[in-house]
């Protein structure tokens, strides 16, 4: 893998500077240590370690089920491979529901998940949890319009604010967070018009996702880019690249050599003398013979 960037941590006063100096922010989920160190090595600003790891990873029908301590767990293993990215990790379901229960959530997600601030879902009504939080040193990325731990309520994953009414209550809750002190606000599944026309009134960053292009930065979910689900191809979705079929015929390509005898050939194996610099490892470490 190439060298990791070594230049400094992207910190949450960077990002309002971008929004200042109009500079898009960029945006994309990992879960892991290998995909968190090749999207910091291509040079996105923010990781996100997000609960749709119910989804993605764990193949839940959606984010309900995801824990605190799965997301920690996750954080930790993203945190280790970056270098120059800002890490913010989502505060899963029923986390953070109460002041007391989100300030000490958010403190473990920091102190154990290492990461650098936390996102949280919900406009006028979490403004107090957003404060609350904030006002400890904590910094919030707030996430309104589709709010995937809603999904019930909302009554599916459907773009939001198409109408007056609801297109009211988004501009209420893009205030309600400003003001409760999000450092930036994800604005996820709302009429582009919309977006552009929330983004501009708010002088923190908003990062769009099906929200369309005049959002000051854009988040997608890594595998959903990758196109490492054929199956799932949202409208907002762009694939940049087709990852099943690469996976899918690596692995059948792997199998037919297996069962053929052709792998390990001989410039896979070893033979039976000690290696110069020592022992014969069993693992799979890449030894020369
Ligand atoms: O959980 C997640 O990945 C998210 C992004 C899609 C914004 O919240």
């Amino acid at each position: 893998m190439s060298k990791v960037s070594t230049s400094s941590k992207v910190t949450i006063l960077d990002l309002q500077q971008m929004k200042a100096e109009n500079r898009k922010i960029t945006m994309l989920t990992a879960y892991d240590y290998t995909m968190a160190r090749l999207v910091d090595a291509a040079g996105v600003d923010v990781v996100l370690v997000g609960d749709s790891l119910g989804m993605v990873v764990q193949g839940h029908a959606n984010t309900i089920p995801v824990t605190l301590e799965q997301m920690i767990y996750h954080g930790k293993c993203v945190a280790r491979g970056l270098r120059r990215a800002h890490l913010v990790v989502d505060m899963p379901f029923m986390s953070y529901h109460s002041a007391a229960q989100a300030l000490e959530n958010a403190a473990r997600v920091l102190r154990e998940g290492g990461a650098e601030s936390i996102k949280l879902e919900g406009g006028v009504e979490a403004a107090p949890i957003i404060r609350a939080i904030s006002q400890c040193g904590i910094p919030v990325m707030a996430h309104i319009g589709l709010t995937p731990q809603s999904v019930h309520a909302l009554g599916g994953f459907k773009v939001q604010g198409r109408d007056a009414v609801e297109a009211a209550r988004l501009r209420e809750d893009a205030r309600a967070v400003e003001e409760a002190g999000a450092y930036a606000v994800v604005v996820e599944g709302v009429p582009m018009e919309l977006a552009e026309e929330i983004t501009s009134s708010l002088s923190i960053p908003t990062i769009g996702i099906g929200a369309g292009v005049g959002c000051d930065g854009q988040v997608l979910v890594l595998n959903d880019l990758l196109g490492l689900d054929e199956d799932f191809k949202p409208k907002f979705v762009k694939r940049y690249a087709g990852l099943h079929g690469s996976v899918v015929d690596a692995v059948k390509e792997y199998l037919t050599e297996v069962r053929g005898g052709v792998f390990p050939d001989e410039a896979h194996s070893f033979r039976g003398r000690r290696e110069r610099d020592g022992a014969v490892r069993a693992s799979a470490v890449r030894l020369t013979a």
